[in-house]
């Protein structure tokens, strides 16, 4: 109801995070005053979005991206924010940018102990028409804050301290956990503040819906194809599922997280990796997967169990409900 919204103790994501802090007295303060940075970032880079049309921020920079992907000028605009930004904080170290070939290693005079792996634009394809895109993140912190390194980036996902992200749609939400469950932050641009809209969220046990890019359903292994044909016509007589595929891995995973259901980038014999990145786009979105209930597997695996070997490796993800992950488990043979 209205009126409830109208309650004066709003609960900002500020507040929240600090909640989060007192249950650990050793903490500082850094890791709040971090994510306070982060979600600087996200609130310039929604309303560069916002006025995207307007400003002359669509279209091409020109330029190509380590991952041969031409650049738009918000993948450009939204990497230099969030760089920005994370060093300003002074509380990172090492930082990871789809945008950026090699790891940035921060200046020691403002260095901390966190390391920031992000995507600053996801769902880039979808910029210059209006649908919805997103920012990826994820938390790890540095074993010895004087001497980063390599090691301290090419880690387990399982070991995270943090991920989240920030979608850019009919209205803008930061997702986050900080490893104990995932909440929901909305921003009120009246007050330019993110809050609390949606506490504690669970995905559904099972789901009515898969999300999958059926263009390259002329490649795919037999287990995602034999999961993808048991979704159109289920052998037990249930009713067929609706497929939903927006294109930017924000906007599905979201709506995946709230309606239930599965994502599937899979491996196909053009891309035996997949296409999404494992440090920025999978690691994250299966740490907040798992942390509200659902499951992340790779056809293979557990997705927080890899460990990379490169800054920019791709991994193949299927992940959401609990249920619908654990059929692709059974059709890859994985238990
Ligand atoms: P990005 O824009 O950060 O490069 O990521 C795009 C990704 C992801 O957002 C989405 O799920 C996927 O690309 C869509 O790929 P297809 O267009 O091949 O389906
Ligand atoms: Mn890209
Ligand atoms: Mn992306
Ligand atoms: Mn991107």
């Amino acid at each position: 109801s209205t009126e409830s919204y109208h309650r004066t103790d709003l609960m900002t994501i500020t507040r929240h995070v600090l909640n989060e802090q007192s249950k650990h007295p050793e903490a500082r303060g850094d890791f709040t005053i971090l994510i306070n940075h982060i979600v600087l970032g996200c609130k310039y880079v929604c309303s560069a979005v916002n006025k995207a049309g307007l400003a002359k921020l669509i279209g091409l920079t020109g330029n190509s991206n380590v991952q041969g992907e031409e650049q738009k000028k918000l993948d450009v605009l939204s990497n230099e924010v969030f760089l920005k930004a994370l060093v300003s904080s002074g509380r990172t170290c090492i930082l990871v940018s789809e945008e950026n070939e090699e790891p940035i290693l921060v200046e020691p005079s403002k260095r901390g102990r966190y390391i920031v792996v992000f995507d600053p634009l996801d769902g880039s394809s979808n910029i210059d028409c209006g649908v919805s895109i997103g920012t990826i993140f994820g938390i790890y912190t540095v074993k010895d804050q004087e001497n980063p390194t390599l090691e301290d980036v090419l880690r387990p996902g399982e070991t995270m301290v943090a991920a989240g992200y920030c979608m850019y749609g009919s209205s803008c939400m930061l997702v986050l956990s900080t490893g104990s469950g995932v909440n929901g932050f909305t921003l009120d641009p009246s007050l330019g503040e993110f809050i609390l809209t949606h506490p504690n969220i669970k995905i559904p046990k099972a789901g009515k819906i898969y999300s999958v890019n059926e263009g390259n359903a002329s490649n795919w292994d037999e287990p995602t194809a034999k999961y993808v044909e048991n979704c159109k016509f289920p052998r037990d007589g249930s009713s067929p599922k609706s497929l939903r595929y927006i294109g930017s891995m924000v906007a599905d995973i979201h709506r995946t997280l709230l309606y239930g259901g599965i994502f599937m980038y899979p491996a196909d014999k053009k891309s035996p990796n997949g296409k999404l990145r494992l440090l920025y786009e999978v690691f994250p979105m299966s740490y907040l997967m798992e942390q509200a209930g659902g499951q992340a597997f790779t056809g293979k695996q557990r997705a927080l169990d890899l460990i990379p070997k490169k800054i920019h490796e791709r991994s193949p993800i299927f992940i959401g409900s609990h249920d619908d992950v654990e059929e692709i488990k059974e059709l890859c043979g994985a238990f």
